[in-house]
């Protein structure tokens, strides 16, 4: 074993007998994604099947309220691996819009894992929009969880907001600490 590997080895084990190095972040819902999608299309390419999924429609409820615009948003699922399917690395493109017409571009990349005729997903996504009310979405990252169930076209979206949960040494995380 090379003492480069060792080296490595002592960190994570020092990381995992102390149980990490940050507390438990704290995660809290921004919006709810009720979302009805079509067939798939799929093509094969030399890194496997590549499934789009078209988005016919979502409502969107939470602390921005609206739909997805339609027939714009798909999401793309690349099978991994090539036989098997029971995973899929995705990544799709929402737009948002409220009532009023303002928007919010949302990209998602995750993994979804397949089993009982149904899927799951975690992911994270970036949000980017100039509507002033929700410009702090800029500088988040959320967390993405999903689920369906084949056959009745919906898709369930939620999009969580991550707050630190600060260190288990009680250390100030400088970068979050008030400017000095
Ligand atoms: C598209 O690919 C997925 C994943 O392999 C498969 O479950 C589905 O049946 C395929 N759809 C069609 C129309 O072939
Ligand atoms: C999206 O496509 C569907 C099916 O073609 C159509 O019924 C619907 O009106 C379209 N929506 C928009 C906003 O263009
Ligand atoms: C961190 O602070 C909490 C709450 O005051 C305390 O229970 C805990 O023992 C402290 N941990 C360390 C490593 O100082």
């Amino acid at each position: 074993m090379s003492p480069l590997f060792l080296g490595l080895a002592c960190l994570v084990a020092n990381a995992l007998a102390t149980g990490g190095i940050y507390k438990q972040p704290i995660v809290e819902s921004f919006v709810a994604i009720d979302m009805y999608v079509s067939l798939p299309v799929n093509t094969t390419t030399p890194a496997g099947i590549v499934s789009k999924v078209p988005i016919v429609s979502g409502a969107i409820t939470g602390g921005f309220n609206g739909q997805l615009v339609q027939n714009i948003s798909t999401s793309n699922e690349a099978m991994l691996p090539l036989t098997g399917g029971e995973y899929s690395s995705s990544d799709s493109n929402l737009i948002l819009e409220n009532d009023q017409g303002g928007r919010i571009f949302a990209s998602l990349r995750g993994l979804t894992t397949y089993a009982n005729m149904a899927l799951h997903g975690f992911g994270s996504a970036f949000l980017a929009t100039d509507l002033e009310e929700f410009y702090w979405v800029n500088g988040e990252v959320f967390l993405v969880e999903w689920e369906g169930n084949f056959m009745t076209g919906l898709a369930q979206f939620q999009l969580s907001t991550i707050t630190s949960g600060g260190r288990k040494d009680n250390q100030t995380i400088k970068a979050l600490a008030p400017p000095q």
